[in-house]
């Protein structure tokens, strides 16, 4: 969820990426005795970012005077007093190289690694926020020294670009850093073969050579040896062994870590993990506030126009959804955010559709029609609401294993309630509506130009308006579902030049349920009974 916290405890985030701010923060306040003010730490970072004070006074809303004034009897004589410089003698463009002569940021005065594999690991140029994210990461492996760490999320959400930031960060901490991508799926014993011979261990004894040395091994994609078309969580055929190595990676003693960027949540992972046990992961949600500004702003937008924190909201801080959308308004709509919200209710572009296509293509057939109904349903709802919808009568073990996982795999959102409900992110259930238009769209031309009426499942399954839905819901149901669908509907019986009354003596005998009819019905297919 996006956060909008302090703007001054949000500033000039970026810093953590070069610097080691908890260390610098914490000598600061060793030397003045007192603790940093928020508006202190917040100048440090904006300095350490190359930021002229005067930039600083004004994004922090502040007069340049008064922040001049807070400098000078703090922050810059607890600099001059830490590098051992004389005092009243600090300008502000010297603060980072004396800093840095005194050892820091934090890797200048840590052994360089002997190594760092980069594989299929990506150059990120730009990177904005995720401070918090990166401060916890760290902590875990390299302050509490865990063994296992998942970074887990949707598509496009940001864990391959945070994971190569968070190792330029805190790679010296390892004799030698791996990053392997198991995109292009290849077997265990293959994987294992090479990373043994990268560590130095001939036999091929992977777990030997993470206990003689400490090593970063970061594994990219691993929702590639996951299983389609079941729950989330289970092994592709051939790939089980990657589960059983994790377990043990998670469960014996060794000095290295593995870091694991997956869209689904690893079992094994959820098994072992813990607060005070070495296997830790972090659901990686969309970008802050504050991140997201950044991004918009190196997109060339000012995110200060009207619409833009609405916008962020709306794509829930997904940095791809973001950079796309962004090009999109710039282009079509002259970079007017405002009207661009105004005319569509959330535009998915190439990129994000392709993500999100390859997320739902993975899916069980009941994860698949939990989201329909989702998407139908367009408001957060009930366990036992779905249970009805879907006319599941048993316990509901399944369906609850079903939504389960479709959390583990981000596409759904559970509210914190005292009631459970369950709804769609924004951009899936934009994603799962087009997708429901588009099948019910092929069973009407399956029917009118191929006179086919043997697949009539989605009209069968699922009504294109609910009569029981509160009004404002049954409205957008009519103008999002129904009225595109059946203006379609129209367009091709014009077309073919078929009359209604041709398709309804063959449809007679196969319209058995209420739900197809009543469908029909609206879609001017049915003329039995007048469309309402
Ligand atoms: N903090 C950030 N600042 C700027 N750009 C970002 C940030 N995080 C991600 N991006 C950009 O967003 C896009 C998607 O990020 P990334 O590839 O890391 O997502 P991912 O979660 O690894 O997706 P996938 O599941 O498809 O591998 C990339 O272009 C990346 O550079
Ligand atoms: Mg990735």
């Amino acid at each position: 969820m996006l956060a909008t916290s302090d703007p001054i405890e949000q500033a000039f985030s970026e810093a953590a990426q070069e610097w080691d701010l908890t260390r610098l923060y914490h000598d600061l306040e060793k030397i003045s005795a007192k603790e940093l003010k928020p508006i202190e730490k917040a100048c440090l970072r904006g300095l350490l970012c190359r930021y002229r004070p005067g930039q600083i006074a004004h994004k922090l809303a502040w007069t340049a005077g008064a922040l001049r004034v807070e400098l000078n009897k703090g922050l810059y004589r607890y600099i001059e007093a830490l590098t051992g410089q004389p005092p009243n003698t600090l300008r502000w463009e010297k603060i980072s190289e004396w800093l840095a002569n005194y050892r820091y940021p934090d890797r200048q005065a840590a052994p360089t690694p002997t190594h760092i594999d980069w594989g299929e690991a990506p150059e990120v140029r730009q990177f904005f926020g995720r401070r918090d994210e990166l401060q916890t990461l760290q902590q875990w492996i390299v302050h509490d020294r865990c063994r296992v760490v998942a970074i887990w999320g949707m598509g496009g959400i940001g864990k391959t670009a945070l994971a190569v930031k968070l190792v330029e960060q805190i790679n010296h901490h390892f004799s030698l850093v791996l990053w392997r991508s198991l995109r292009y799926v290849l077997p265990l014993s293959q994987v294992i073969e090479g990373w043994s011979k990268k560590l130095g261990n001939t036999e091929g004894d992977l777990l030997a050579a993470l206990k003689q040395q400490r090593c970063l091994l970061v594994i990219d994609d691993f929702e590639a040896v996951l299983q389609d078309g079941e729950l989330a969580g289970s092994y592709r055929l051939g790939c089980e062994s990657y589960g059983t190595l994790l377990r043990r990676l998670g469960a014996e003693r060794h000095q290295s870590c593995v870091l694991i960027l997956s869209r689904e949540h690893p079992k094994e992972i959820l098994l072992l993990q813990g607060e005070e046990l070495p296997v830790r992961s972090l659901k990686l949600q969309g970008m802050q506030l504050e991140g997201a500004k950044e991004l918009l702003r190196a997109k060339g937008f000012d995110p200060n126009l009207t619409g833009v924190n609405e916008l962020i909201q709306q794509y829930r801080g997904n940095p791809s959804a973001l950079k796309l959308v962004a090009l999109t308004i710039k282009e079509l709509f002259n970079g007017n955010v405002a009207e661009f919200l105004r005319q569509t209710a959330l535009s998915l572009g190439d990129v994000l559709r392709s993500l999100l296509y390859e997320q739902f293509n993975r899916l069980s057939d009941l994860e698949k029609e939990i989201l329909y109904w989702l998407a139908l349903k367009r408001r957060p709802i009930g366990l036992q609401e779905l249970r009805e919808a879907m006319a599941i009568s048993s316990s509901g073990s399944e369906l609850i294993d079903a939504l389960e996982s479709l959390r583990w795999r981000s596409l759904i959102e559970k509210s914190p309630d005292a009631e459970v409900q369950f709804t769609l992110e924004p951009v899936v259930m934009k994603y799962v509506h087009q997708k429901l238009m588009e099948e019910i769209t092929l069973e009407i031309n399956a029917i009118i130009e191929h006179q086919d009426f043997t697949s009539l499942y989605f009209l069968q399954r699922f009504p294109l308006v609910e009569d029981s839905a509160p009004d404002n819901i049954r409205a957008v149901q009519i103008r999002l579902l129904l009225k595109p669908i059946k203006d379609k509907t129209h367009a091709l019986l014009k077309k073919n030049n078929i009359t209604t009354d041709t398709i309804q003596t063959n449809l007679r005998q196969l319209v058995s349920t209420e739900r197809l009819e009543n469908n029909l019905v609206l879609l001017g297919l049915w003329l039995d009974r007048e469309p309402s």
